[in-house]
């Protein structure tokens, strides 16, 4: 029989962690045991995977212990990867973490696996691997391609349109609630809790913290986390927005490419089609352009407007969409498991 991994899912009742149950499922994820784990508040609940159901626990520090976990997912914030990652570790389990905490760590691979599959050899230094920002994870999908084409990627602009899925389920439900109390006309009422101001009929130009240099932290983590997941300097200048849209995020994206390059819209397509989980939908007359309806539930980040810039031979501009609870996150963590168990055969 073939082998099967305990899974352990830390936010099992948050917006990723329901959306892992149902990529493992949908992947047909070699699934053993499964140890779901939210805070004191959600114990006693109940989930559903792969046609079973478990109860949620507490996540405490020794509630790993004697469990043989293989894979733990935490997906519940910085401050709790930064807490009890290190107790999964200790009893056996390699952490795959969603949150920011990791990242940038030396010690810890941060993979994209259809990009770079081979950081994941990595893992053994602190036996976590960290899942890349969501729209990070969507950017790099497209890019990689092209830098793979043209050899080189001078610089990237990109203005991200993301959605409230980014915030969690609180995010979700702020812009729902809003939505109502706009019809109820008491929106002047409306609380905002998950975003700094009113996010329904609105957009925000900050996502994340301010920074001392004038950029939000999210805008930081898309320059940064490129550099580290291309294994290039690429700099990446990033504007990112909130907009009021459920579960997809979208990016406007500018990439120029070295100067003799003289970039051809035709071989861009066929270079995008070629790559794994990547699919073109880019026809303008017929209206035909990935939009957040079209990726929410998907596990493809859709490229679409493909066009050279009017005054830039090497200049490339397109449209970036992929499902932010999917792709930026609860698929990326399961194919990075699935990779895990191919390349270090565990
Ligand atoms: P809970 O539902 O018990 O609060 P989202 O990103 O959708 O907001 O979900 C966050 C997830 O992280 C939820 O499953 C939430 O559990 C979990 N969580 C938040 N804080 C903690 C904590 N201190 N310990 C364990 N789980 C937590």
């Amino acid at each position: 029989m073939s082998r099967k991994y305990n899974i352990a899912v830390v936010g099992a009742t948050g917006a990723v962690g329901e959306e892992i149950f149902r990529v493992l499922e949908e992947y047909n994820f070699p699934v053993g045991d499964i140890l779901p784990l939210a805070s004191a508040r959600s114990a006693g609940g109940e989930i559903e995977c792969c046609g079973k159901k478990y109860k949620v626990e507490e996540l405490t520090e020794d509630v790993f212990e004697g469990r043989d976990i293989d894979i733990a997912f935490f997906s519940a914030g910085g401050s709790v990867s930064a807490k009890y990652a290190p107790y999964a570790v200790e009893a056996g389990a390699v952490v795959i973490d969603n949150t920011s905490h990791f990242r940038m760590d030396p010690d810890v691979p941060l993979v994209v696996p259809e990009v770079n599959p081979q950081d994941i050899a990595g893992w053994r230094e602190k036996g976590i691997i960290a899942n890349p920002n969501c729209s990070t994870i969507q950017l790099v999908l497209a890019l990689k391609p092209l830098y793979d084409l043209y050899g080189d990627i001078k610089r990237v602009d990109v203005a991200t349109y993301q959605a409230v899925s980014g915030a969690g389920k609180s995010g979700m439900e702020e812009l729902v609630m809003q939505m109502k109390d706009f019809f109820a006309f008491k929106l002047d009422e409306s609380e905002h809790k998950a975003f700094p101001h009113q996010i329904a009929l609105n957009v925000i130009p900050q996502v994340d913290k301010p920074m001392p240099n004038g950029y939000t932290r999210e805008e930081m983590k898309m320059t940064n986390e490129t550099k580290k997941i291309m294994g290039s300097n690429i700099p990446v200048s990033a504007t990112c927005v909130r907009v009021p849209v459920l579960r997809s995020h979208s990016e406007a994206v500018t990439i120029t490419f070295p100067e003799d390059v003289v970039v051809d819209v035709e071989k861009v397509r066929l270079a995008l089609n070629d790559f794994p989980d990547v699919e073109v939908i880019d026809n303008l007359e017929k209206g035909l352009y990935p939009m957040p309806v079209t990726a929410t539930d998907s596990d493809t980040t859709y490229v679409g407007r493909i066009r050279k810039d009017l005054f830039n031979d090497n200049i490339l501009h397109m449209w970036v969409v992929a499902d932010q609870l999917r792709v930026g996150a609860a698929t990326n963590a399961v194919r990075i498991a699935q990779k895990w168990i191919e390349l270090e055969d565990v």
